[in-house]
């Protein structure tokens, strides 16, 4: 079993496959064109397994594929496959914008995928294009139908930002409300990386903007690891909150995070991390083993965005880790 040094048990690991993006979304990538890592500095994808059979064989029970866009990286439906063949009941799923999955769903499907995170910030054509700056919307729509279609199970992310869609929260929910998907708000987290004028709406904003047309909601009351807070509607459909600003946000934190690169990252804001490259491309799997358990011997208690005296601007690229 994995444990940290606050003896929190970590059994989720979430893999980076690429860095790279076909969308710009404002709270995620510089506006400047900057260059990325070259292809041969990224773990193949044998490479990459081989440190998920570790992780699994010492506790993980659930992975995550995520990006930049993971969907940009060839073949993966051949790692997806990779993964579920080694354990079939491991909890896998992926986190993607959507754009590709018109053509990806069916085969992502039959290699094994179970769930899926899609982000829909908001449904009007304008303001998807203002925010990742491309036309995507219907796209994306016709993703997030093909995905259900094929038996995904589905979940919404939504990033409200002030002045752009702060306009458009009721209009997500409706939709997903509609459609059978939890919906779940994510406050935007400040990062160095995002554009400078990105400004989030706090969970009490988004709550009090809910509140409007559901005056009647109640909070969930779950025992899980999940990083949301759920609200229930009098009908029964449920919607989370993600508040990576409040105290107790990392306190039942059980995931760690791999870059594509081969960075093993403890938190989304905290600045240390250590590669496992060396030694998983050398097949030294105890040495991976190893720095695993140190990178969780040194993970901190609490992310910075929590913590008042801080700057609370992560200089963490949440095109690398995937958020
Ligand atoms: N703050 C909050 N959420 C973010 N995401 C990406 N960048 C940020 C940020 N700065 C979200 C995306 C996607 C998920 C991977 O992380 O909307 O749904
Ligand atoms: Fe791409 Fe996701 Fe970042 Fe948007 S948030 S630019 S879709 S990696």
């Amino acid at each position: 079993m994995l444990i940290d040094g606050f003896g929190r048990k970590h059994d989720y690991l979430r893999v980076s496959v690429t860095e790279r993006c076909n969308f710009r979304c404002h709270y995620c990538m510089p506006e400047k064109p900057f260059s990325w890592v070259p292809r041969e500095n990224l773990l193949s994808y044998e490479d990459l397994f081989k440190f998920i059979k570790v992780s699994i064989d010492e506790g993980i029970k659930k992975v995550r594929i995520t990006g930049g866009e993971p969907l940009l990286r060839d073949n993966l439906d051949y790692f997806i496959k990779l993964i579920s063949d080694y354990k079939s009941d491991i909890d896998l799923a992926l986190t993607t914008n959507g754009f590709l999955l018109p053509q990806m769903a069916q085969k992502l499907k039959n290699a094994g995928l179970k769930r899926i995170n899609i982000s829909l910030d908001t449904l009007n054509q304008e303001r998807a294009k203002q925010i990742a700056q491309k036309d995507v919307l219907d796209t994306v729509l016709e993703g997030i139908r093909k995905a259900k279609e094929v038996g995904l199970k589905i979940k919404i992310n939504c990033v409200p930002l002030k002045g752009i869609n702060d306009i458009d929260i009721l209009e997500v929910l409706e939709f997903c409300k509609k459609e059978g998907f939890p919906v779940r708000y994510i406050e935007f987290m400040e990062n160095s990386f995002a554009k400078n004028s990105a400004k989030g709406l706090t969970s009490n904003e988004i709550l009090e903007i809910i509140s409007k047309k559901y005056p009647n909601f109640v909070k969930v009351l779950r025992d899980t690891t999940s990083p949301a807070q759920y609200y229930a509607l009098e009908d029964g459909y449920e919607f989370g909150i993600i508040e990576p600003h409040k105290d107790d946000f990392c306190s039942s934190c059980n995931r760690i995070r791999l870059t594509a690169e081969g960075f093993l990252i403890p938190c989304l804001y905290f600045e240390d991390a250590m590669s496992i490259k060396e030694a998983i491309r050398a097949n030294d799997i105890d040495k991976a083993t190893e720095v695993l358990k140190l990178v969780l011997k040194n993970k901190p208690e609490k992310n910075r965005w929590s913590n008042a005296s801080d700057n609370k601007v992560s200089g963490r690229a949440f095109y690398q880790t995937g958020g």
